[in-house]
């Protein structure tokens, strides 16, 4: 699918309902861009013929994220878990006592407060170093920027800074390239098989034994460090690894990318990004991501029968063993939480639903909500208050869209920007 520009048009106002019940919406004419279909809102729930429920309401998504009774179906898990079980299972794929045993004890890496202290004049270095690059050059793929600038963040996190060779953002992105898919006779099936291993093998050797062998030395402050004191392997520490480069990297390289692509777009939008206070950028960009979920689509198992409410309050009976497909474009879209123009960018949205999060489910809900929200918000905020104060910079040409079957979401690539005055050449090099 190709992306397209949509025209920059004034702010519009929409009064919605009694004042002080919704508020005022402030619609920036920034219209969904990465969804490959419109959703539609209905039915709610329902069941298709292969046997799969799919979702499209947020109350009913919640009551099924927040329920033990399911496990985690996405990302390829059930691939894994077909796999024999010779090894724990990282966070984002294990369920129940286990996973909440994880998520307390690494959750003092993604507290905001820690976030803010530890992580932000690392992000403001490499953002820095960044920006220098643009200006030298002129003219880049921002693609590129917001790869390494995702990638070395979440590394810090995670413990994977003792690489022994630079590049471990490309290989990280070689190695998401390859699909997940079971062997069979297609002998395409085994061509992948083999690169995929070598792309592992590149991103085991290069990157995570280093940095296991530092860390076995002297520990550090890092999810590394403490998987290593809970006594896991290198195999396990690996599929750790991985899963954080899909869970933490890809998804907020897309993020950044999506985020420039709607505020470039629209000059008055910048403007008004760069001179709101931190708390009015943060709402922004979680209403960019509520219109643009990187990841979208979230699946799980029922593992025994789900009883659920429907939309006008008639029972639902999810049989044990199915698998149910959350479409998050559509839950997010949900105009009985977002209200009006749910597929428009507005400022001002008053969401009518207690305790929900402005990106909705932009990152996830319930046991498995994404640990790294805050880092990811706090480092788009810092990256991209430097890219867009830069004057004279714009758009080339509309970026290209592409699909990642494995997070289910968008890919925005050559994604050309330059500052006056910049070259042909310099954005491949
Ligand atoms: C804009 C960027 C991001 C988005 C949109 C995003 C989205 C998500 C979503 C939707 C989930 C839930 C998956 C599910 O319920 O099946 C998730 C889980 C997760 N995310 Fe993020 N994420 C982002 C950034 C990050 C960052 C920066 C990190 C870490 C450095 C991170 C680490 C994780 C981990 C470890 C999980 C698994 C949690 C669990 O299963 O308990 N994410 N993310």
């Amino acid at each position: 699918m190709e992306g397209h520009f949509q025209a920059i048009r004034a702010p519009e106002r929409e009064g919605q309902g009694a004042p002080g019940e919704v508020g005022e919406l402030v619609c920036w004419g920034g219209e969904q861009k990465t969804a490959r279909e419109v959703e539609p809102a209905e039915p709610a729930i329902a069941c298709d013929r292969r046997g799969v429920w799919h979702v499209r309401t947020f109350k009913e998504a919640r009551a099924i994220l927040r329920s033990s009774a399911v496990r985690q179906a996405g990302f390829k898990a059930e691939v894994l878990a077909r796999l024999p079980q010779l090894m724990r299972l990282p966070l984002l794929f294990s369920d129940g006592q286990e996973h909440q045993q994880q998520r307390r004890q690494t959750a003092r890496f993604f507290a905001p407060r820690v976030v803010s202290q530890r992580y932000r004049s690392l992000m403001e270095e490499v953002s820095e170093r960044l920006i220098e690059d643009l200006q030298r050059k002129r003219r880049v793929d921002l693609s590129r920027l917001t790869l390494e600038m995702a990638v070395r963040i979440a590394a810090e996190v995670v413990g994977l800074t003792d690489s022994l060779l630079p590049g471990m953002a490309r290989r990280l992105e070689a190695f998401f390239r390859y699909p997940i898919q079971p062997l069979g006779l297609d002998p395409r099936t085994w061509l992948n098989f083999v690169g995929l291993q070598w792309a592992v093998l590149r991103f085991y050797w290069l990157d995570v034994r280093p940095a296991i062998r530092v860390r076995r030395r002297q520990p550090r402050n890092d999810v590394i460090s403490h998987l290593l004191a809970q006594g896991y392997g290198p195999r396990e520490i690996l599929t750790e690894c991985v899963t954080y480069g899909a869970a933490g990297m890809i998804t907020t390289r897309e993020f950044i990318g999506v985020a420039a692509w709607h505020l470039l777009e629209q000059p008055a939008l910048r403007q008004r990004f760069l001179q709101a206070p931190e708390e009015e950028r943060l709402a922004l960009l979680e209403e960019i991501l509520r219109l643009e979920p990187v990841v979208g689509h979230l699946y799980r198992r029922a593992g025994q029968e789900l009883a659920l409410v429907g939309a006008s309050g008639e029972q639902v009976r999810i049989p044990a063993g199915t698998l149910l497909d959350l479409h998050i474009y559509a839950i997010n879209a949900d105009e009985g939480i977002v209200g009006a123009q749910p597929r428009r960018l507005c400022l001002g949205r008053t969401l009518r639903e207690e305790r929900v999060p402005p990106s909705v489910m932009g990152f996830g809900d319930g046991t498995h909500r994404c640990p790294g929200a805050p880092i990811a918000l706090q480092e788009s905020d810092i990256f991209l208050r430097r890219l867009l104060a830069l004057p004279g910079l714009r758009l080339e040409r509309p970026p290209r869209l592409r699909w990642n079957e494995l997070i289910c979401g968008y890919e925005i690539r050559d994604f050309i920007v330059a500052l006056e005055g910049g070259s042909e050449e310099e954005a491949t090099s």
